[in-house]
């Protein structure tokens, strides 16, 4: 089997913060509910005239430079996002390829909501197993704040723009980690308990308002529990299957939606505290964009040493869900 290596990872934070205090001058809201529901005390915001794909490029750059490799070495660019800058085309990839100078042979936007990450590993890894001279840039990149309606405080307080970004190839680079095992799930029963529209759905004229379902809709209550339940299973699985226990795992990075629904996962898992990184309290969900901004800050604050064993799991909007095996 091919050693898939993560040669590099990096991420962007948008410089404009927005604290719980700030979201009740716009929506009926306090900092006591959404820190007791959630965990959020902040979000960032990308300024105006900033778009997803600068973000994405920003995690990029840093990625590239911890990889010490230059983007015309890249040869793939994968982008997750479910906020692009074009709905339909050009996809976000291609202008991240463009801003970095890439002239390689795929550049596309993954489409897995939460999960785009996730989902982004396994592909890299199918894509280096036939290819094992690919270079690939992998990122994940969300302007979620431009698809919420400030007016619903069931989703406005709950999401936040962010970048992050990772190189992976193959072949006898020894890398700052491998990616030892992902596994990803979908099921679309239940899709429109958690959705961002704005496409083909409705027939727009030139100067329509925008539908409702343009913005961020979600039930919840009934996302929670299918996270929880979905989160817990896929942990398992791939521990399983790689048999590995709980114990093995030095540091869990889970998607950053709340942090009951981390707590709750931690718990089923019965996974240590101090084992579980959390930054939602500072980012709010960054979607797909949660996962690889949370790696970042996690080894810049020294949390991931070599010889760890790091365990990510997500779950998102599809519904999608996934977990990957870092060893460093
Ligand atoms: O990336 C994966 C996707 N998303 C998620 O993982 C999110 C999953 N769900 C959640 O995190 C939680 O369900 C929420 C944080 C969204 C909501 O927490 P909850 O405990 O499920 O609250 P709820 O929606 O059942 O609402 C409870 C009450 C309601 O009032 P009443 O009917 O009891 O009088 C809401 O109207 O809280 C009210 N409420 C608020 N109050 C103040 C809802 N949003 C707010 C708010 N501020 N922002």
């Amino acid at each position: 089997m091919t050693a898939i290596h993560i040669l590099g990872f990096g991420a962007y934070t948008p410089e404009r913060r927005m604290s719980n205090d700030e979201l009740t001058r716009l929506v009926d809201t306090s900092d006591e509910w959404i820190v007791s529901r959630s965990g959020i005390r902040a979000r960032h915001v990308l300024a105006d005239g900033e778009q997803n794909s600068d973000a994405g490029t920003k995690a990029a750059l840093q990625a590239l430079e911890h990889a010490n490799i230059s983007p015309e070495s890249i040869t793939h660019v994968l982008t997750a996002t479910c906020t692009p800058d074009y709905l339909c085309c050009p996809s976000t990839a291609c202008i991240i390829s463009s801003n970095l100078g890439i002239h390689g042979e795929m550049a596309f936007d993954i489409s897995a909501a939460c999960s785009g990450f996730i989902y982004g590993l396994d592909l890299a890894k199918g894509i280096l197993s036939h290819s094992p001279d690919a270079n690939i840039l992998l990122v994940a990149t969300e302007a979620l704040t431009r698809r919420i309606n400030w007016q619903d405080r069931g989703t406005s307080v709950l999401f936040g723009d962010g970048a992050g970004a990772m190189i992976l190839g193959a072949g006898s680079s020894t890398g700052k980690a491998q990616l030892i095992d992902s596994k990803c799930r979908a099921d679309g029963a239940q899709h429109l308990l958690l959705t961002v529209g704005g496409g083909s759905n409705h027939r727009y004229e030139p100067g329509d308002a925008v539908q409702p379902d343009f913005y961020i809709q979600m039930q919840g209550r009934e996302v929670f529990k299918v996270a929880v339940r979905s989160l817990t299973a896929i942990c398992r699985e791939i521990l399983s299957r790689n048999e590995l226990e709980v114990g093995d795992i030095d540091l869990f990075i889970p998607h950053q939606a709340n942090l009951r629904i981390i707590e709750a996962v931690g718990s089923r898992l019965a996974m240590p505290h101090d084992r579980i990184f959390v930054n939602v309290d500072e980012h709010g969900n960054t979607s797909a964009a949660s996962i690889p901004l949370a790696l970042r800050e996690a080894w810049e604050l020294g949390r991931i040493q070599p010889g760890m064993k790091v365990l990510l799991s997500t779950f998102g909007g599809g519904f999608t869900w996934g977990a990957a095996l870092l060893q460093f």
